[in-house]
Parts: C-alpha cells; structure tokens; sequence
C-alpha cells in the first residue's frame, strides 16, 4: 500500500519521518515529481532503482534546500556559483566534483566522481527537505523508461504498491525536467529542461556547448528511447494519419492540442498529462505538430524524439 499524503504540515512530517526510517517517498517538485529516498544511505537508495525497475549504472539528482548544503558536498567552479546564485532554486541541475568524505551513497553516483545537484524552487520540496535534514536522492516518480510523473495520480499510476509514500502537491508548474549543465571545465549542457537554454547563456555571457552522448557523462535521460508512451509517436506532423491520435500546437489543431496559443511554457506544463491521457486511453498511434526548438521547445523536443525513438 503507498500512501496519499497531504502536502500540510503534518503530510511533509509523515514525509520526512519515512525518508529518516530508509523508505522511498515522491514528492512534488516545480519540474516533475521525484522518487526521494536517503542519499546517505545505500539501502534506501537501493530501494530507489529497485521500486523503478532502473539501470544502477544511471546516476541520481541529489536534493538539497540550499547552495550552503550543496557547497558542503561538492566542489563549485565559478561558473557553477554564478549559475546558481542566478537560477537556485529552480529548474536546474549542476554536476559537481563531489567532495571526499561527503558521505553520499555510491549508488548515488555510480561510482562517478561527480554528484548531480539541485536545490528546487517548489515550496513542498523546500519544506520536506528542510524537515529530512538530509540530502535526498530523487530520479524522477516513474518506471524507468516510461513518462514522466507531473501528479500524484501519475506516480500512483506507475508506481502504486512500490513506494511507501506519495506527497501530494497538485501538478508541478514546468511540467519537464530540469535542465542539466556538467562542467567540463567549461558549461556543458547535458539535459535541455525546464530552464531555457537561452537563460543560461545569458547568464553565461557565452553560448553552451552540448555534451557529445557517449562521451564521459552519458545520462540515461540521453538513451534514445526514454519518456515513452505505450503507443508509437510521430513529431512534425500537420495532419493526422489512419488511426492516429494528433496532439496540436499553434495554429495545427488536433484533437488535443498542448497549446493552441503556441506558448512553449503552457506547452511543457501540458506535454506529460496530454501523453498520460493518451496512454491511458489505449492510444495505439500518437503524431504531435511541430514544436520551435526556442526556449523550452529544446526539451519539449528532446522528450518527443525519445519517445518517438524504437524501443529496444
Ligand atoms: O527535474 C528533474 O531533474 C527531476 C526532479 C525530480 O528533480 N529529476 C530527474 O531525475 O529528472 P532523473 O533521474 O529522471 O534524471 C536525472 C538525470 C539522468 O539522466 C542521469 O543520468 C543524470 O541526471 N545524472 C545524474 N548524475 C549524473 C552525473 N554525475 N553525471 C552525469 N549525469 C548525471
Ligand atoms: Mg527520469
């Protein structure tokens, strides 16, 4: 049985006492709902790959309330300082040099001498990981492989009688992951996300290059079929075909469509509960209208070619 908490005091309490205890709790985030466990602990985090069926070779995001308690766990260059004095707390994950001694469970890592960081923006995260006191591991509240949870009803949906706990926070605001930038020396981007590319830049006062899958980091959020539906998908498409469902954008009316208005923000924020309805629905054949690759198009994107991507 996995139970429903309320995100009130005493639900974020219940929370934190099961993260303390070594058990696995999701919980809202402002991007998508993560799957939370002890980082510290090799057993809790465990738990983690084994409730979503996940490769153990796919490392975890480590969730802190803070850039203080980040610092305490992984070296800074000063790029990483100036993104995260600009973008913390929020969509963005930074991989670090993690620090000897930091205490983070191996499996966390996969044995890398990096450690993914972030320290979300949504006030239930903030509060359940203030009440942890502890560095929580979270992939996102998913089977592996499969879409990614922006409810609670959808962590329940894949995840039901596998986890202990659900923190219920209503749908997360982004509606993507967060973006992922590793340091290489320099900014690498390695996961466009919920923070749009051109904000980093700006930031940056340069443009991002983009980590070559299969070079050091290869993110199994980079395996080319992730984030997938049941039914098969097809991007760019204007017009439906025999037997397709069509998911609209701008002026392409479908039957659904992620945001008429052609708001690439309302657009990521519909992506995951349009494709869980879909799926839900025994949708067998899927076609979306094309998405700009501006702003959170990059992820929006990206998500739609690995679910459109053969399965292996
Ligand atoms: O928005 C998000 O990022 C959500 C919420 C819950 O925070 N989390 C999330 O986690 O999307 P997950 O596990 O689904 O994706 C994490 C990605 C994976 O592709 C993983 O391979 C990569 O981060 N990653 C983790 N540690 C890494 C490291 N040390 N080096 C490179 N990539 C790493
Ligand atoms: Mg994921």
């Amino acid at each position: 049985m996995t139970e429903r908490l309320t995100s009130d005091r005493e639900g974020i309490a219940r929370a934190a006492g099961l993260l303390a205890t070594g058990h696995c709790v999701a919980f809202p985030t402002e991007t998508v709902y993560g799957l939370g466990a002890d980082a510290t602990s090799d057993r809790a985090v465990a738990a983690i790959f084994a409730a979503k069926d996940r490769p153990r070779f796919n490392p975890l995001i480590v969730h802190l309330p803070d850039p203080e308690a980040v610092a305490a766990l992984c070296r800074m260059p000063e790029t990483a300082e100036r993104l995260a004095a600009a973008f913390w707390p929020g969509a963005l994950t930074l991989v670090l040099p993690l620090r000897a001694g930091a205490g983070v469970s191996p499996l966390v890592t996969a044995g890398l001498d990096t450690l993914a960081v972030r320290v979300p923006a949504h006030g239930v995260a903030r509060d359940l990981l203030r009440a942890a006191g502890r560095p929580v591991a979270a992939p996102s509240a998913n089977p592996s492989g499969r879409l990614s949870p922006t409810t609670a009803a959808h962590v329940l949906a894949g995840l039901d009688g596998r986890i202990a706990a659900v923190l219920d926070g209503g749908p997360c605001g982004v509606g993507v992951e967060s973006t992922i930038v590793g340091f290489d020396p320099e900014p690498v981007l390695l996961r466009p996300g919920g923070l749009p590319r051109e904000a980093l830049e700006a930031c940056l006062g340069a443009p991002l290059s983009e980590g070559a899958p299969g070079g050091p980091v290869s993110a199994p959020g980079q395996l080319a079929s992730h984030y997938a539906p049941r039914g098969s998908l097809r991007m760019g498409a204007t017009a439906a075909r025999e037997g397709e469902v069509l998911v609209g954008f701008a002026a392409v009316a479908g039957e659904v469509s992620l945001s008429p208005a052609g708001d690439l923000v309302e657009a990521a924020a519909a992506l995951f509960p349009v494709l869980h309805r879909l799926d839900a629905a025994g949708v067998a054949r899927i076609a979306v209208a094309p998405i700009p690759e501006t702003g959170l198009g990059l992820a929006i994107n990206d998500r739609l070619r690995r679910a459109a991507a053969p399965r292996s």
